[in-house]
């Protein structure tokens, strides 16, 4: 059998060669990552490659991307260790050295566009995605906070929805989304619209107006997820596709919601007034879910959600 990373595409290869250059202790999970990607999945993670080459990007800055995402993983790691929290807490100290910042931003979202390819967690995050996305409803489409854009650009290219909307913070997110739609998707043009907000700030989205709702990796990165997912609930029709990832026990610079274990997402979804239709629990590497549970590991969250049929009953006041 041939090395795994010898089966990969050409640009593919050539990112893995000069990942491993810089970083020779990833070379393990590469591996084991790569092993796992089909025919199918290698190849679009080639044409990504071809599209981050279109925008001027060499393979030697993509490698920094990615272990920009990798070194910020691990550092945050230590912190988490040592302290039993997130290093930061509130959106406006993450903002400004995060989402604020194009620089970082950019190294930031490309690097983890190709997570979705190289981490497996990720990769079986996308794939939930892609089998679950309804292709035959139509409608509106709405995502929050799509970063590198490849959801957005994926319900794009599908031509499923009869508009498509993402809203992000971030400057750097919302032009790296329209690039890689406008690269994928030339023919497009007018179908979608991609708006530098908070979502926090967009009240002027009408109740029961989305046929398809999409959050992915956006819930830990807020103060009040549960705003976020009681707005969800407002703006999705009554039988509307909802798909939202997160993550538990997992650092990084700009995490600032923390989770300490899948079942308290879950009861937070239940009490914004979704239903969980279908979930995945994605244990760290190696690890079973109850190994994550005592040793505070990462487990990644994916949802397929619906509104509640019933509304929930509002919160009691305090004091
Ligand atoms: C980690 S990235 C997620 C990218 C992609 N959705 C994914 O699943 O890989 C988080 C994105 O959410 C955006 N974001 C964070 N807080 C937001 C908010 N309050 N309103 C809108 N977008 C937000 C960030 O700018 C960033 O682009």
């Amino acid at each position: 059998m041939r090395a795994p990373l010898a089966s990969l595409p050409p640009r593919a290869a050539d990112l893995a060669d000069r990942i491993l250059e810089r970083n020779p202790m990833h070379r393990g999970f590469l591996e084991r990552a790569v092993a796992q990607l089909s025919p199918d999945e290698a190849s679009r993670l080639e044409r990504y490659l071809a599209f981050a080459d279109a925008q001027g990007l060499t393979p030697d800055h993509l490698a920094e991307c990615y272990l920009t995402v990798v070194g910020d993983a691990l550092r945050e790691q230590v912190f988490f260790r040592r302290h039993g929290r997130y290093r930061y807490s509130r959106f406006a100290e993450v903002a400004a050295r995060v989402y604020d910042d194009p620089e970082f931003m950019h190294r930031y979202m490309y690097g983890l566009a190709m997570t979705v390819f190289l981490w497996p967690n990720h990769l079986a995050m996308a794939r939930f995605f892609e089998r679950t996305m309804p292709r035959a409803r139509g409608g509106a489409y709405l995502e929050i906070g799509p970063g590198h854009g490849y959801y957005l650009m994926t319900a794009v290219a599908s031509g499923a929805y009869d508009s498509v909307r993402g809203i992000d913070v971030s400057a750097a997110s919302v032009a790296q989304t329209r690039a890689v739609i406008e690269h994928f998707c030339p023919t497009h043009a007018g179908h979608y619209q991609v708006e530098q907000r908070d979502f926090f700030d967009a009240t002027d989205l009408p109740p029961e107006s989305a046929d398809a709702i999409v959050m992915g990796e956006v819930l830990e990165h807020v103060e009040q997820p549960d705003v976020f997912l009681r707005r969800i609930a407002e703006v999705a029709r009554p039988d509307a596709f909802i798909f939202v990832t997160t993550c538990v026990n997992a650092p990084a610079i700009d995490h600032i919601f923390l989770w300490r274990s899948p079942d308290e997402v879950d009861a937070l979804v239940r009490a914004c007034g979704l239903e969980i239709v279908e979930a995945l629990r994605l244990p760290y590497e190696g690890k079973s879910l109850e190994a994550c549970a005592e040793e505070r590991l990462t487990v990644n969250l994916a949802y397929v959600l619906r509104k509640a049929s019933a509304a929930p009953a509002p919160e009691r006041a305090r004091g």
